[in-house]
């Protein structure tokens, strides 16, 4: 598919279908995934894959909620769930060393969460490449997704990527809506 039509086909779908995913696709969106810029080159952004605990992901986002409202199921519909973590330590680390001599206490933009956007993008951009379709769920709207997950002290789950064969989804917005003009010129 050529970059242009993955990047116009990408929106995020909170529907899917119960055709499987094949774990070969499943670690050609992670391999790609995993080659997102990051600050220093620090490498601290990991990815948690979860298929066997689902279920429990879709509790701890109070999924029930959303369907009282009528809509679908979207967590426990997706046969694939990946959380996005930041291991923060990582970045200190780097940036502890010769080359850097910095600290990254005063960092008025903490560079792990702008790399774990860029990662976010590359799985939902990686999964359209693949025919397939993916949402994000923040990590706000889960109860304890850090002990969920098992994830050491000092890394935070930004959210879940959800991917999956998309179903019809009606609570895909942003098509529907006129984008604000962001871009300008010289300069605000
Ligand atoms: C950082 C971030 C957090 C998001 N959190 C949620 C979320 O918790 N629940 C949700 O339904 N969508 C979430 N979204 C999806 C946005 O609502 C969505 O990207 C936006 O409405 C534009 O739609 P589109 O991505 O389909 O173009 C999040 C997106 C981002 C980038």
């Amino acid at each position: 598919m050529e970059f242009g039509d993955i990047i116009a086909r990408r929106k995020m779908v909170r529907s899917y279908q119960a055709t499987a995913v094949s774990d070969e696709t499943v670690l050609r969106i992670l391999d790609r995934a995993r080659r997102h810029p990051s600050a220093g080159f620090s490498q601290g952004i990991h990815f948690v894959v979860v298929i066997e605990g689902r279920e429990q992901l879709a509790a701890a986002a109070q999924e029930e909620d959303w369907t009282d409202k009528g809509y679908g199921p979207w967590l426990s519909s997706a046969p694939i769930h990946i959380a996005i973590c930041a291991d923060i330590g990582a970045y200190r680390d780097r940036y502890a060393e010769f080359d850097k001599s910095a600290t990254t206490d005063d960092w008025d933009v903490p560079y792990w969460w702008v790399d774990a956007g860029a990662a976010l993008m590359l799985l939902l951009l990686g999964a359209v490449d693949e025919g397939l379709s993916a949402g994000f769920l923040g990590v706000h709207a889960f109860t304890d997704l850090p002990s969920i997950l098992g994830v050491p002290d000092g890394v935070r789950p930004i959210g879940v990527v959800t991917i999956g064969y998309g179903a019809h989804d009606p609570v895909a917005g942003s098509r529907s809506r006129p984008r604000l003009d962001t871009v300008h010129r010289e300069h605000w």
